[in-house]
């Protein structure tokens, strides 16, 4: 007979999840039979010694399991991309319509911003009347009729993830990679995908800040996904200065738009989305190697058949249906913008991202507390990139606002974010590491 203590007791004595142990406890905490003290005691358990890898595989399947799992039945594959967070990075509004563009089927259920990071949902909700919290029958609907569809998780995707997540937050056990692991592809998997490229954040504004973890990370997730029966790989790409030039929700949509239309490339924003999108058409099935998969990327791009995807998507989601020709007049615009002047001349050598995002979120275009309210309009434009040299009273940064006062502390805190020396600095790669099985 499984019961929770016997569970506990089992992993830390070194004797491992013992047959469906794994079921029976994500299940215990969907149901509420599981206890938070017990909870917290098997988050922290985990976390101080570690699961196998099949263990691994079956707390994933086994918190996947514990709500729906969506079906599917489409003439190409059904894939995805997750990424664990950054500033400016808005590759899912690029990446999904592209890949439907490639044939390909896109359920991508997104979260909201976390800590620093900024969060696809709060993004597209910038676009006015765009909804992301359809039902599953819709979502099924939307993704083979459009491709793809972009939207929240309905309460029935993990159950026992939400409960664990809730717990592992108050318990000092979010960091372990078991967890985050079995975290992020109960959800993901719960979408019924063949295919998942993972995008791990390396740097100053990731949560991973380290290659050493980084990769252990992108390690555990692509094993275990695939041990779970979906195949995956994962990129390392970098977070040392924000990916877009802009954060913020509206703004970052702006940026998109001005990508994908073609009015003003962001290049290091295309080439990330289509580094991850050639990955993911290639585990898909639908290009024989990564540069045949890029190829098509950058024709669905720069043909404009990604933007004519993305403006059915918000269509269809209730936005408005002249989103690509009139993006610039539909997106919200802050009342106050300030200019962010360098104090002297040289190169910018180095970003804290993590306190870029922090400035987003203190002008309110995140949340401080659970509940908060975003305003969408509110952000950071025209971040200068590291190793761009710079005279003294140039722009490094535009303060988006909405007030003279948020706009003075935002801009202040830019400043303090940006080191500006007199040796170009050798700039990052936007991609240091591809890892597959
Ligand atoms: N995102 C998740 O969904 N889960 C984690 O544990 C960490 C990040």
């Amino acid at each position: 007979m499984l019961d929770a203590r016997g569970i506990i007791a089992a992993l830390r004595d070194g004797r491992g999840l013992p047959g469906d142990a794994a079921g029976w406890f994500a299940d215990g905490l969907a149901s509420g039979d599981v206890t938070d003290a017990q909870g917290g005691a098997f988050a922290m358990v985990v976390f101080l010694n570690g699961l196998t890898e099949a263990e691994r595989v079956g707390l994933t399947l086994a918190m996947r399991d514990s709500g729906q799992v969506m079906e599917w039945s489409l003439p190409g594959p059904v894939v995805d991309k997750h990424s664990t967070g950054g500033i400016g990075d808005c590759t899912s509004l690029l990446l999904a319509p592209a890949l439907a563009a490639c044939g390909a089927y896109v359920p991508m259920i997104s979260g909201r911003g976390l800590g620093h990071t900024g969060g696809t949902l709060d993004k597209l909700e910038a676009i006015p009347g765009y909804r992301t919290d359809i039902s599953a029958k819709d979502l099924h609907h939307l993704v083979a009729d459009v491709g793809c569809a972009i939207i929240g998780a309905t309460g029935d995707i993990a159950p026992a993830d939400r409960r664990l997540y809730a717990i592992r937050d108050v318990t000092g056990t979010v960091e372990s990679i078991d967890l985050i692991t079995a975290s992020i592809l109960s959800k993901k998997l719960a979408a019924g995908l063949q295919a998942l490229v993972l995008d791990v954040k390396v740097g100053s504004g990731a949560f991973m800040k380290t290659m050493d973890r980084a990769e252990a990370l992108a390690r555990s997730l692509v094993a275990t996904a695939e041990g779970a029966g979906c195949r995956a790989a994962a990129l390392i790409t970098d977070m040392n200065q924000p990916l877009a030039a802009s954060a913020g929700n509206a703004l970052e949509v702006l940026e998109v738009m001005d990508t994908m239309t073609g009015n003003a490339v962001n290049q290091a924003l295309w080439d990330v989305t289509v580094a991850l999108g050639a990955e993911a058409l290639l585990l898909g099935g639908l290009a024989s190697s990564v540069d045949e998969g890029a190829d098509q990327l950058d024709e669905a791009l720069a043909s404009g058949r990604a933007a004519e995807a993305f403006g059915r998507m918000v269509a269809a989601l209730g936005g408005p249906t002249d989103f690509v020709e009139r993006y610039p007049d539909r997106l919200p615009a802050a009342r106050v913008t300030l200019d962010v002047p360098a104090p002297r001349g040289g190169y910018v050598t180095e970003i804290d991202t993590e306190a870029l995002g922090h400035a987003v979120v203190h002008l309110g275009g995140g949340r401080l507390k659970g509940g908060d309210r975003i305003n969408p309009s509110v952000g950071l434009s025209d971040l200068m990139p590291i190793g761009e040299p710079l005279a003294a009273g140039e722009t490094i940064a535009r303060v988006h606002a909405a007030s003279d006062a948020d706009a003075e502390r935002a801009a202040a805190a830019v400043l303090a974010a940006f080191r500006i020396g007199s040796e170009d600095p050798d700039e990052p790669p936007l991609i240091h590491d591809r890892i597959t099985l």
